[in-house]
């Protein structure tokens, strides 16, 4: 994958609440072209090597359970810029301290409950797009 993409995924709440066609709008209108695109449920384990750098975080348990709580999408996307673009558009961690017009903004829940997931580098991205997607499924 080069570096113009970057993984996102749409949390389970978000999806339980019905806001993924919303977030996925939104996301398109504002340039990412989609390159893969899948309805999933993450396991457990997948979500604990998944969010494993945040292993010794004392939230580390409650965010596995969460992730493997219900389906998701996943997705790569890809744009100019992407990983800074993407974070940008997400907006911070916390809704609480999210830039108006930003998915979280308009969507998250909660720090915990927030929506969507963005790579936070072209590394990582790379390594998220291939945990979920074949080179056959990016297109
Ligand atoms: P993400 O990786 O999902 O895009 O989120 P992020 O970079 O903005 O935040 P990160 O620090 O990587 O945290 C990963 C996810 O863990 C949950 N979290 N809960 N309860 C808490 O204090 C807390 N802090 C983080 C969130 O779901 C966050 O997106
Ligand atoms: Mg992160």
């Amino acid at each position: 994958m080069a570096s113009n993409r970057t993984f996102t995924m749409i949390k389970p709440e978000a999806v339980a609440a019905g806001h993924a066609g919303k977030i996925l709008d939104m996301i398109m209108a504002n340039g990412f072209r989609v390159v893969s695109l899948k309805y999933t449920r993450i396991s457990h384990h997948e979500a604990g090597a998944f969010y494993e750098v945040h292993k010794e975080r004392p939230f580390y348990g409650e965010l596995v359970d969460y992730m493997a709580s219900g389906p998701t999408y996943v997705a790569i996307l890809e744009k100019e810029n992407a990983v800074e673009d993407f974070r940008k558009l997400i907006g911070a961690t916390d809704p609480a301290n999210a830039e108006e017009g930003t998915i979280r903004k308009r969507f998250a829940e909660s720090k915990a409950k927030n929506a969507v997931h963005g790579s936070d580098s072209n590394e990582n991205a790379l390594i998220e797009g291939h945990f979920f997607f074949s080179t056959r499924e990016q297109h």
